[in-house]
């Protein structure tokens, strides 16, 4: 039975139940405390705690699920995958415990040939929440389980929550049994590799708070309704449907392994540690397209660093397969091909996901090949310094600190550099690298601890947020009369905000507009009878919840107060300018770029935007000037800016950009510029019509990231301001060169001209001045074992060139006999250079110019080498150039 398959006969089945059918969610969860959808619960979490209202009684889905904690275990068990996707049927106050467990064995047990999916009891456990009587009682009475195949389990296993506060329950476990072969009898309870757990039936029926742990929270409260919350894992049941091994064998991940065997030279089933690395790639690659569709780009912290992680990884696992050079663009097609049936927006996009996705694996090849080169000189390293003969050697090992740069710097896995140094038959010293690994994550789960504290706050919104929607009236009204719904001090609710101290307020009613869609917030004042208070930061913490946070200045403010929001009307006029500034250069960089050039972000407030867009080279100066003079060009033709509200549908078939990976309501508000030029679906503030935005000066193109670049502009008064200021300094330049301004350039032009030529001919007399010093440097040559050596400190010199000038003059009147040559000085900065040549009769005698730089470098804090017959050093102490010397003397006497 195909995935797509068990994927209709769910939703039929539950469908015809009375249940609603609800489309996946994106897999960036709507709610701030998590990362990612984990569970098909997800998205209902406010219909489960009761805080907003269920539209319906009887919900499903099938969900697209990320999980990546038990990221190590991918590919060495049957069932870990990153991606995953969830079946579920919900109720939400409506049947309880028994509905759900009659519906999940009937769905199980009915034949493929009636809809059902066809299990034999025979092969079916369940467990339950060992204090669960009335579970137990009920699988006896709608199963055909005998007593011993219903087994009681504790909270770790059998109490489901998110693991945040908020809903969770008891719990009952759904489990196939693979047979004698991959495990132990004795049920679930006994063992998790032969006993697969394919369906979870949660009881949700507490509020919970205070969350440490899967085992320690407290419960606060009954939830007002009973619910259930299910998740089938569609994967788990498809592989065992399939009758193959593994999630990774399904027919949606499957040819993605097949084609990096066929790349690799490999075969799959021959040895198991290039199974893992296979089943890592398909499974990874599978997770890569699906979160880069569902707008996630890597980046080094949140989701794009999971993404980043993931991405990584693959091109790891092809590298330990022997795959060096790129692989995505022959992985993600086939990813996309098994995908499209379930989810056709894949190939939909495919085109900006290959994008993201290619550039990010040629970006990490990179930081790869400058790993590998660190590797490969500290391997160099570790074996010169166990040269046999050598007093305390004990064979060649890499140091754990390199170990640990390279994993934490270059994304390294330690496997990989135990692989590459044992080719070179190098070892690691491990030790020091699991402490330096301990240490990271221990600091990792400190800042995890930190966060979590933050987070614990969002329960207090959630409340706040059930008292209603905060409505937003400031688009018309600047001052605005409400009420006082809530207070917050110090992350808990209160009754009051006295003078001094800073709070949150949540009113019914606010003309304050909250920090969204990349506009910042206002800035403004809450007045009422008695008290006065300036707003810092307007924020929507949960959707539908607008909080000030406030500095009360005068007086004290009580819930239920009468309270006026009033905008800084200066303030608000900079940042419309500036969100329609926004609007106007996105719309001039398609026009000049072409529409691949989607917004990845942006940012603005008065006086100021800036707007991430996907585009992979730098612009060029000619290109800016283009776009800034479009921008430019449609204030001055004075476009008409339209803002209409309209269902989401009919905004997407008039051509308006929805931003990619943004999710919006059912009602959307479309902002034009222009008429069809700028169409945009946005809920920010705008100006009437385009020349009140007055003036846009691009000021920066820069990159972020491997596919995005920025670019930067002020706006308005201040775009002014910076011409302003500009034309000052050229005024300067001017009246100091004492030229016309026309002439700045090409004064200053010559005057480098000059500069350059000046500090040449300084730089031949310097030489020259070294030069006369041969013949007496030349005339000090000493015995050194069986070569003639020349060895002087010049002290400051000019650069290293000149050093090398007068070392290979002096080498030269060698001749024929065994010379060398050290010449040490002190360059810029105070850096000691030592260099070393080497006559032809003296190599021959085995006395190497690279040996002895690396050899005198060391002393002087550094690093060196070169050729065996010219070699540099340097260092960072200068006072050991002498010891230098003598160390690099004993090595040609040695
Ligand atoms: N929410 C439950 C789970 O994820 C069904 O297991």
């Amino acid at each position: 039975m195909q995935t797509a398959e068990i994927q209709r006969r769910w939703l039929n089945f539950f469908e015809q139940r009375g249940h609603t059918v609800v489309p996946s969610a994106s897999l960036v969860s709507d709610d701030p405390s998590l990362m990612f959808t984990v569970a098909g619960m997800v998205p209902f979490v406010p219909y489960l705690s009761g805080l907003v209202p269920a539209p319906y009684d009887r919900a499903t889905s099938v969900q697209k699920c990320i999980r990546t904690n038990d990221i190590e275990e991918v590919g060495k068990t049957p069932r870990h995958g990153t991606f995953f996707q969830m079946c579920g049927n919900f109720s939400f106050g409506d049947y309880f415990k028994e509905g759900a467990i009659k519906f999940a064995w009937e769905l199980l047990t009915t034949s493929e040939a009636d809809g059902g999916l066809g299990f034999s009891p025979d092969d079916l456990w369940v467990t339950v929440y060992e204090e669960d009587d009335e579970a137990f009682a009920l699988w006896q009475q709608h199963s055909s389980l005998p007593d011993e195949r219903i087994q009681r389990l504790g909270k770790d296993t059998n109490y489901w929550s998110t693991g945040q506060p908020g809903p969770a329950g008891p719990c009952s476990e759904i489990f196939f049994d693979l047979g004698p072969e991959y495990g132990i009898d004795g049920g679930p309870a006994t063992d998790d590799d032969r006993y697969v757990e394919i369906w979870n039936l949660v009881f949700m029926q507490y509020q919970i708070a205070d969350v440490k742990s899967k085992l320690d929270f407290t419960i606060v409260g009954d939830l007002p309704k009973q619910n259930i919350d299910t998740g089938m894992g569609l994967e788990r049941v498809a592989f065992i449907k399939q009758g193959v091994n593994n999630m990774y064998e399904i027919d949606q991940v499957r040819p993605v392994l097949d084609r990096a065997a066929e790349l690799a030279g490999k075969t799959y089933g021959a040895a198991i540690e290039d199974d893992v690395r296979l089943r890592v790639i398909a499974d990874h690659v599978r997770s890569g397209l699906m979160l880069i569709g569902d707008g996630v780009t890597p980046s080094n912290e949140g989701r794009g660093y999971i993404l980043r992680r993931l991405l990584r990884r693959v091109t790891l696992s092809m590298r330990l397969l022997g795959v060096n050079g790129p692989s995505f663009a022959e992985l993600f097609p086939v990813s996309r091909d098994a995908m499209q049936a379930a989810y056709p927006e894949v190939a939909e996009n495919f085109d900006f996901i290959s994008r993201v996705a290619y550039a990010e694996e040629k970006t990490f090849l990179r930081t790869l090949a400058s790993g590998i080169q660190i590797l490969d000189s500290a391997i160099e390293a570790a074996v010169s310094a166990s040269q046999p003969g050598k007093a305390g050697s004990t064979g060649a090992s890499v140091d754990g600190d390199t170990a640990f740069l390279l994993h934490d710097t270059h994304g390294f896995p330690v496997e990989l550099t135990l692989e590459i140094a044992e080719e070179a038959g190098v070892s690691v010293d491990r030790e020091v690298f699991a402490t330096l690994m301990q240490e990271q994550r221990d600091r990792a789960k400190a800042d995890a601890k930190a966060k979590k504290g933050q987070r614990a706050d969002l329960a207090v919104y959630k409340e706040l947020r059930g008292l209603g929607e905060t409505a937003f009236v400031g688009y018309d009204s600047l001052v605005h009369e409400s009420k006082v719904l809530g207070i917050v001090v110090d992350g808990a609710p209160a009754q009051e905000a006295r003078e001094g101290e800073i709070a949150e307020l949540v009113l019914a009613e606010t003309a304050l507009f909250a920090e969204s869609g990349g506009q910042d917030s206002d800035n403004g004042v809450i007045v009422g009878d008695g008290f006065e208070a300036e707003v810092l930061d307007v924020q929507k913490p949960v959707p539908g919840l607008i909080v000030h946070t406030v500095k009360v200045t005068v007086g004290s403010i009580g819930v239920d107060a009468r309270a006026e929001t009033r905008v800084d009307a200066d303030y608000r006029r900079g940042a419309t300018q500036a969100h329609s500034a926004t609007h106007i250069v996105h719309a001039a960089l398609r026009d000049v770029l072409g529409p691949n050039a989607h917004q990845a972000g942006s940012y603005n407030k008065a006086g100021y935007m800036r707007l991430d867009f996907t585009h992979s080279e730098a612009l060029s100066a000619a290109t800016k000037s283009e776009i800034e003079e479009i921008s430019n060009l449609a204030i001055r033709s004075n476009y008409a800016v339209v803002t209409r509200e309209m269902a989401l549908d009919d905004a997407k078939a008039m051509g308006a950009m929805a931003l990619f990976g943004e999710k919006y309501g059912e009602r959307v508000r479309v902002v034009d510029i222009g008429g069809e030029w700028s169409r945009e679906l946005c809920a920010g503030t705008h100006v009437a019509t385009a020349a009140e935005v007055g003036m846009i000066n691009l000021v920066s193109e820069s990159s972020v990231g491997s596919t995005n670049r920025r670019v930067e502009s002020l706006v308005g008064l201040e775009a002014f301001q910076s011409f302003a200021a500009e034309r000052l300094i050229v005024q300067q330049l001017a009246g100091g060169l004492r030229v016309p301004r026309s002439e700045v350039v090409s004064r200053v032009e010559d005057l480098s001209a000059q500069l350059r030529a000046a500090e040449k001919k300084i730089a031949a007399l310097e030489a020259a001045k070294l030069a006369e010093r041969v013949p007496e440097l030349f005339a000090g040559a000493e015995r050194a074992g069986s070569v003639a050596l020349v060895s002087a400190d010049l002290g400051t010199v000019g650069s290293p060139d000149d050093l090398r000038g007068l070392v290979t003059q002096l080498r030269d009147k060698f001749g024929s006999e065994p010379g060398v040559v050290l010449l040490a000085g002190t360059v810029a900065e105070g850096k000691p250079v030592v260099i070393a040549a080497t006559t032809a009769a003296a190599r021959e005698l085995g006395v190497k110019a690279g040996d002895l730089a690396k050899r005198g470098a060391q002393v002087l804090g550094g690093g060196g080498g070169g050729k065996p017959d010219l070699a540099q050093g340097g260092g960072t102490d200068p006072s050991q150039i002498p010891a230098a010397l003598a160390e690099m003397r004993r090595t040609i006497e040695a």
